[in-house]
């Protein structure tokens, strides 16, 4: 996590929000990188701040607590993960201000892509067309047998999250029981077992962040990376990858280790996202945006 992020010299002639909104007026092909942190006024937690889902986990029995999410961990002892998985499920129907702003992007023709490391769901929530976002973390849009591949769709398996049981693959359930009465020590623990399609450590991001990645960088005009602390690969790797040309803008409660922006939004992303779009003239599609912007 110490390899210096975006080592690139900064453009000096981002030096203001004056600046920084007239970028993204001019901007055509943006890339906009999310993390967690555009779906905490929600109520869903993030993962590092000291309210986040590694801090509320910190007593479940895990070396690490990233381990809630790690595939080998979930083979040997599922159990952990099912009894913390409700802390992630998605709101149905919801989005934030900031999500409205991201569609703004989309509905002025100036959002190449939304690389989202969120499984929540958000971005469809707020309308975004599919081929715009790419939920590089996975999401809970479906679910898979760990045996015998079967996908489904993820809603089936949330009243098991909710209820914190195991969602067992109806095609398997019978070889999974009689595997355990034979043997209750029984590895994987998994056999048999639904899991939401998201990415676990352990795992490869989805086909769709290989084939569009690349060409994207290629041709962003400006990265705006939001909410997120950067500290998973291959998605912390984006902001060394832009070209170095490419004016790069960070909007984040916190200001991001060893990574350097030509314009630091340091502050809530949704009171960010309704100033930006008020500079703009531009009018944010949602209930709150008055709420916000009074307060913004
Ligand atoms: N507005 C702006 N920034 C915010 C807000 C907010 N309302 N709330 C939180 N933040 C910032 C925090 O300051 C922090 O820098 O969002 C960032 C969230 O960082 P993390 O909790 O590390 O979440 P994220 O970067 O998305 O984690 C990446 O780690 O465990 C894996 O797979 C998991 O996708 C996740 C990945």
């Amino acid at each position: 996590a110490n390899k210096v992020l975006n080592s690139r010299p900064r453009l000096k002639e981002i030096d203001s929000f004056e600046k920084t909104v007239e970028i993204i007026d001019k901007a055509k092909k943006i890339i906009v990188l999310t993390g967690a942190g555009v779906s905490t006024s929600l109520g869903i937690p993030d993962f590092r701040s000291d309210k986040g889902i590694y801090s509320i986990i910190k007593d479940l029995p895990l070396d690490d607590p990233q381990d809630l999410f790690s595939l080998p961990y979930f083979r040997q002892d599922p159990e952990v993960f099912y009894s913390s998985a409700y802390l992630v499920l998605p709101p149905v129907g919801l989005y934030t201000p900031f999500h409205a702003f991201l569609k703004q992007l989309e509905v002025r023709g100036k959002l190449l892509r939304n690389y989202t490391q969120n499984i929540d769901n958000l971005e469809a929530n707020a309308g975004i067309d599919p081929s715009k976002f790419i939920q590089c973390h996975g999401s809970f849009a479906t679910a898979s047998c760990q045996t015998c591949k079967r996908r489904i769709d993820g809603k089936r398996i949330f009243k098991y999250i909710q209820n914190k049981e195991l969602p067992v693959c109806p095609k398997c359930s019978a070889e999974r029981k009689r595997r355990f009465e034979k043997n209750p020590d029984y590895q994987p623990r998994s056999f048999g077992l639904m899991k939401p399609d998201i990415t676990f450590f352990g795992e490869d991001l989805p086909e769709r962040y290989h084939t569009n990645i690349f060409k994207d960088i290629s041709e962003c005009d400006l990265l705006i990376t939001v909410g997120t602390s950067l500290k998973v690969s291959p998605i912390s790797d984006i902001v060394n990858k832009i070209p170095r040309d490419i004016p790069q803008i960070l909007i984040n409660k916190d200001l991001v280790d060893h990574a350097v922006f030509d314009s630091s939004i340091l502050g809530y992303c949704d009171q960010a996202a309704v100033c930006i779009a008020k500079r703009l003239g531009w009018n944010l599609d949602h209930s709150d945006f008055k709420k916000i912007s009074n307060s913004g």
